[in-house]
């Protein structure tokens, strides 16, 4: 739990409400969390639903892992306490998004249970459909695939703490959606999320 630092600051309500923002937007906003080993196909998966999104005339962007330790998060490392700060941020910011009624799809290989729960607690909190999709491939797959050539460094003592290799990565259990990204085409991922989309009313 992150401390409350500032004080004397008080809530500044709107004067737009949720219906009204969805009626504008033509949408209701909602956050697609993929998590997911590195070399999964979160960013794969998400660089194509936002484009199928969007050439649907959907509002919807993406938030990807590495993007945003370029910029916002650049002052965090992959210590578990960073990891930890890292998906409490995004978590606030794809509420944001979603909140504003963007489909925010984010790609975080978010391993800690715990941190993830939080980020789903704080959308359902807000109302907001939160929506975990398990990006599920083996460790042997991802490492095969190694498109970063990171496993490779990991496996070489030349980066540690690599998730998967010697730093953990706990699976989702109870993921609104799974993907086998070794069984499905990226096609087939992304119609698997446009399914779960529609099915709830979000597109
Ligand atoms: S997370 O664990 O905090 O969710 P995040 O998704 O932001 O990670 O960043 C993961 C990306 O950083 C990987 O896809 C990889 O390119 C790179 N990376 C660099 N070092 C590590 C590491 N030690 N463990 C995992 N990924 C790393």
């Amino acid at each position: 739990m992150v401390e409350q630092k500032a004080t004397n600051i008080t809530w500044h309500e709107g004067k737009v409400t949720p219906e009204e923002r969805q009626a504008n937007m033509g949408q209701k906003g909602c956050t697609l969390w993929m998590t997911g080993l590195s070399g999964s196909g979160k960013s794969t998966v998400a660089v194509a639903l936002e484009q199928v999104l969007l050439q649907q005339g959907k509002h919807a962007y993406r938030l990807d892992g590495d993007n945003i330790r370029m910029g916002l998060n650049k002052n965090l490392g992959f210590s578990p306490e960073d990891r930890d700060e890292n998906i409490r941020r995004i978590g606030e910011v794809t509420k944001l998004f979603a909140d504003a009624g963007v489909i925010s799809v984010t790609s975080f290989i978010s391993p800690y249970k715990e941190a993830r729960d939080l980020v789903r607690k704080l959308h359902e909190e807000a109302n907001i459909p939160f929506l975990e999709v398990h990006v599920d491939c083996s460790l042997e797959t991802a490492e095969e695939r190694d498109p970063k050539g990171l496993y490779k460094k990991a496996r070489a003592c030349e980066i540690k703490g690599f998730t998967g290799i010697d730093a953990p990565f706990e699976a989702p259990e109870n993921a609104e959606i799974t993907i086998k990204t070794h069984e499905l085409s990226i096609e087939q991922s992304v119609q698997t999320l446009l399914d779960a989309l529609e099915e709830r009313g979000l597109i």
